[in-house]
């Protein structure tokens, strides 16, 4: 079975390793992973472009070729730098030695360019080999150019809007597939509905203060996305529950965006509604979260400044 190597930021590494596990898991359940530090191994029959596609803290993604014991140019890699224009060998050192990273890079340059046609382009190669070092192993990974992904278009921006890629690891920590509907109950700018609308998941909002609602419809509008929006309380959702398949939301934190009561009375009141078998993902100031007692979940701390932490739980 073919394996990814998929390298991800260390801003957020824990979610950044969850995120991608659960994409994982959500194309194929039976998929094998290892974790080297930062690097990702999966062994799936999932293609690695189309995991790398809707993770978002992945920086480099490939095909892992093989341990480097072995030789690299063998049969299938001489086959695909036959085929290939340009090519780059980049290293990727997760080991605790220090390596001549110009010196490994150039020499493994030196043996590909005697024996294919293929040049050395720096900046915008067809292929990029990678030498990858860990302290326990080390690898031939390939990488091909990849599509730039169309990012959702966001013409009307809030204060309080959460970042999309904050956003985005949220709705793939839920595993939500293609098709699957999300309901976001506090809505907003619309953030959730325009990242889950992208990854081809419908999407259902919330909010009960009408402007909000409007730069929501005015943001999906440009997008041609068709999320419904509904202008309600938050509770509305216990209602409309036979409608969609998981929660992603940010609740309110008191400040920039109107409230409809103190927003630990709300968080609570929230999570004494949300029915029990559906998955979520919920973003919260931290402190006003800290006697829940939740079972079955996993939570992750996201510092931004002295006076905001904000939790992600995600059940
Ligand atoms: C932190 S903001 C959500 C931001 C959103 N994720 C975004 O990216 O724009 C919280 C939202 O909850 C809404 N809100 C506050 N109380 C509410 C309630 N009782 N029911 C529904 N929405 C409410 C506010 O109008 C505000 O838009």
């Amino acid at each position: 079975m073919p394996e990814g190597f998929f390298v991800v930021s260390k801003n957020y590494l824990d979610l950044a390793i969850d995120e991608l596990i659960a994409i994982a898991k959500m194309y194929d359940k039976f998929c094998k992973i290892k974790i080297i530090s930062n690097i990702v191994i999966i062994q799936s029959k999932t293609n690695w472009e189309k995991i790398a596609e809707r993770a978002t803290f992945v920086k480099i993604a490939g095909q892992l070729l093989r341990k480097m014991s072995g030789l690299f140019l063998d049969e299938e890699n001489f086959k695909i730098l036959s085929r290939t224009n340009t090519y780059v060998c980049r290293t990727i050192n997760l080991s605790s030695q220090n390596i001549d990273v110009t010196e490994l890079e150039k020499t493994m340059g030196d043996i590909i360019s005697k024996f294919t046609h293929a040049k050395v382009e720096l900046e915008d190669p067809e292929i990029t080999i990678y030498l990858i070092f860990t302290d326990k192993e080390n690898f031939f990974g390939l990488s091909k150019k990849m599509k730039l992904q169309k990012r959702p278009l966001k013409i009307k921006n809030h204060p309080h809007e959460l970042d999309w890629k904050l956003t985005r690891a949220m709705i793939n920590l839920t595993g939500l597939k293609k098709g699957e509907t999300i309901c976001d109950p506090f809505c907003g700018s619309g953030t959730t509905l325009l990242e889950a609308e992208s990854m081809g998941i419908h999407a259902i909002g919330i909010d009960f203060d009408e402007k909000m609602c409007e730069i929501s419809r005015l943001n999906l509008d440009t997008n041609g996305y068709k999320s419904k929006i509904l202008r309600s309380d938050f509770q509305e959702l216990s209602k409309i529950g036979s409608q969609f398949d998981g929660i992603v939301t940010d609740l309110p934190y008191g400040r920039a965006s109107k409230v409809s009561d103190k927003p630990e009375k709300i968080l609570k009141k929230f999570f004494s509604i949300i029915p029990k078998r559906k998955k979520i993902a919920v973003m919260y100031k931290k402190e006003l979260g800290e006697d829940l007692k939740l079972n079955g979940i996993k939570k992750y701390e996201i510092y931004r400044h002295k006076s905001l932490t904000r939790t992600i739980l995600i059940r």
